[in-house]
């Protein structure tokens, strides 16, 4: 059965394939004379776009968008060459962009319909674990810009979410235990018993039940604060530092996916948490041991910390002359606006290398 969240606006159903039967029925009633746009890369095209339109008629005539897969798609000319795309097309205000794909195609295409023509209606259709969790709701929509990560971007919530987890079927491991990271930063900032669940082997895990919580805690917060004044700030938990390292090893050999980059993110700024004070060892040590199973912990060059400290500064959360954190004060509670001087950060960084060395 399909569980139905409703966000500020828009509602959010997710389920199985028979989802893909529900998002017919929603664009057949309020699309029927659109003309509709799917953006999706090589892979999604490859393994989802075949079943969507089998169960989507109506979608046999859209216009497909192809984007390269990853990262670096989040670009400026990419989203250049799609608008004008759209205006080959004689795109509208009442026509539909439809995403199919992580949140690099969730991010990006939220982003082109958000800036065409003031604001053109879109549809999120997230097919990675990742942004099945996170990256399609919320409504942040955005790109990278001169190396930072989402430098670019928009509040611009879609006209509705559809999840269907089925598409994870074709999705690889790594790219699944990618989408965990969220998943754990979920109940480590709002619920100590969601850690606990799932803490459980990756391929026992219940996909449908963990996409639906984790959703419904993301939703919670971004109601109480939509444009990240205070509470959202939450959910940037491990992003501070995992953005600037994500950033970092962008298009190196060292290239760490989102969800890895964050999830060493979450684990330097609960050093940050035990150096101020804020977070038991306790707590720090079982966060450790939850992770270590999933995650692949990688161990950076000294030589290359003073850059990531110096990307940290670009982080848009940043308000002051220090790094701006969200912390943990216990597992399942986080705690917003944390100044933390480069110090601590380089204190933080030793200690992370020790912990992951023993
Ligand atoms: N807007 C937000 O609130 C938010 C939140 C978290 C992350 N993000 C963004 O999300 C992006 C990361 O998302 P991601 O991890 O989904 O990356 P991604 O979009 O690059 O997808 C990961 C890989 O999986 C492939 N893929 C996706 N679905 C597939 C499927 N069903 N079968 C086979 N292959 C499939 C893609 O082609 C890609 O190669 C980052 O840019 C990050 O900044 C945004």
């Amino acid at each position: 059965m399909a569980h139905k969240i409703d966000a500020v606006d828009y509602s959010i159903t997710v389920g199985d394939q028979s989802v893909l039967s529900e998002f017919s029925n929603y664009i057949e009633f309020n699309y029927p004379n659109a003309k509709k746009v799917i953006i999706a890369d090589t892979n999604t095209l490859e393994h989802c776009l075949p079943s969507l339109i089998k169960e989507v008629s109506s979608l046999a005539d859209a216009e497909v968008i192809e984007l390269e897969p990853g990262e670096q798609s989040k670009d400026l000319l990419i989203c250049e060459s799609i608008w004008e795309t759209l205006t080959d097309i004689n795109f509208s205000r009442v026509d539909l962009i439809i995403n199919l794909g992580g949140g690099v195609v969730t991010d990006l295409g939220g982003f082109v319909a958000s800036i065409y023509k003031r604001g053109v209606d879109f549809i999120q259709l997230p097919t990675s674990l990742l942004a099945q969790v996170d990256a399609s709701v919320g409504g942040k929509t955005g790109i990278d810009f001169m190396g930072y990560k989402n430098l670019l971007g928009a509040f611009q919530n879609p006209v509705a979410v559809f999840i269907n987890i089925d598409f994870l079927r074709t999705l690889n491991k790594r790219q699944l235990v990618s989408g965990m990271a969220e998943v754990f930063k979920h109940g480590l900032i709002a619920d100590s018993a969601y850690v606990e669940a799932v803490n459980a082997t990756l391929y026992d895990i219940d996909f449908q039940t963990i996409v639906a919580t984790s959703i419904r805690i993301k939703n919670e917060i971004v109601q109480s604060d939509p444009y990240e004044k205070g509470n959202r700030k939450l959910l940037n938990y491990g992003h501070t530092i995992g953005h600037a390292i994500e950033s970092f090893y962008l298009g190196s050999a060292e290239s760490l996916l989102h969800g890895e980059a964050i999830a060493i993110g979450m684990l330097i700024e609960a050093e940050l948490s035990l150096i101020k004070g804020l977070l038991s060892i306790e707590d720090l040590t079982t966060i450790y041991a939850n992770f270590q199973p999933f995650f692949k912990l990688n161990s950076f060059p000294t030589e290359d910390w003073p850059s990531i400290i110096t990307l940290t500064y670009q982080d848009k959360k940043n308000e002051s002359s220090g790094i701006n954190c969200t912390l943990l004060t216990k597992i399942g509670e986080g705690i917003i606006n944390q100044i933390a001087s480069s110090e601590e950060l380089n204190l933080a960084l030793i200690n992370y290398h020790n912990r992951i060395s023993v």
